[in-house]
């Protein structure tokens, strides 16, 4: 499957913000005690971002492990870069992408960690495959991704503000069932973990602010709801009135972020 999706680094960095700013909880420090980590590890993370999660693995081991990050994009590895200069040059940022065989030889890494990424694939199975290629026996793989029950009401309100039926989205609608099946058929064994995180709006700007780094880049996935630049404006208005509503209804909106942890071994 061909997914038409660019992440921008405005809009990763500001979704991720906004995480930090109003989640319950804090999923770095959930991925720490999930993850099997230890010193002295080669650590793979596969579409890296701004590096998020390397940094978070290189904090914890005191900077004792090799790790390498990922993705296709350059404007994000030129950001993670950018941090990773400040901190010593401890991790090492490289091209990947994830639909062609990595270059790594087989039997590499300790750990393969890909977090809100795996879903955007085009074809999971090889993905997969590649993942546990460059894993050494025994070795880890972790990814993240939505649950089919992940910010259901962001989705409500969209669909009262639009009155339209929302596209299936890579992420939710595939990860606990193709993707974690793919898991399954090529690792020996595979577990599941769920993070709940209720990030609480204490007024509707926030809210709209994530809605608009959420939908403004992945707007071809949306392709029913903007034809064009004036639409995208248009349902932005919509989806603002009825959030506007079920504030003053409720006296916040709560936003309940439902990630899958899947946590296999080679
Ligand atoms: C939602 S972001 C997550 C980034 C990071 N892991 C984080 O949690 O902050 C999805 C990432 O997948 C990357 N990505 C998309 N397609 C890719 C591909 N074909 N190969 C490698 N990375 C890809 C994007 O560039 C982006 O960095």
């Amino acid at each position: 499957m061909k997914i038409e999706y660019v992440e921008t680094t405005s809009d990763l960095m500001t979704r991720i913000n906004i995480h930090d700013a109003y989640g319950a909880r804090d999923i770095d420090k959930w991925m720490l005690d999930v993850l099997p980590l230890e010193q002295d590890m080669a650590i793979l993370d596969v579409g890296c971002g701004a590096g998020k999660q390397c940094f978070s693995y290189l904090a914890h081991l005191s900077g004792k492990a090799e790790i390498i990050g990922g993705d296709v994009s350059e404007e994000l590895l030129a950001k993670a870069q950018e941090e990773n200069q400040k901190l010593g040059n401890r991790v090492t940022f490289q091209p990947l992408n994830f639909n062609v065989p990595f270059l790594f030889p087989d039997n590499t890494f300790d750990l393969v960690s890909c977090s809100f990424a795996i879903y955007y694939a085009e074809d999971i199975p090889f993905t997969i495959k590649e993942m546990h290629r460059v894993l050494k026996p025994d070795g880890t793989l972790f990814t993240t991704g939505p649950m089919p029950e992940n910010k259901q009401m962001f989705y409500e309100i969209i669909k009262e503000a639009t009155g339209k039926h929302i596209p299936p989205m890579p992420g939710s609608s595939r990860y606990a069932s193709e993707i974690l099946d793919a898991v399954k058929a090529t690792f020996s064994k595979t577990k599941i973990e769920v993070f709940e995180n209720p990030l609480t709006f204490p007024s509707v700007e926030p809210f709209i602010a994530y809605t608009r780094a959420s939908l403004s880049e992945d707007r071809l996935l949306w392709n029913a709801f903007f034809q064009t630049k004036e639409d995208f404006e248009t349902v932005m208005d919509e989806i603002t009135q009825v959030a506007q509503k079920w504030f003053e209804r409720d006296g916040k909106l709560v936003m309940t972020k439902v990630v899958g942890g899947i946590l296999a071994t080679k």
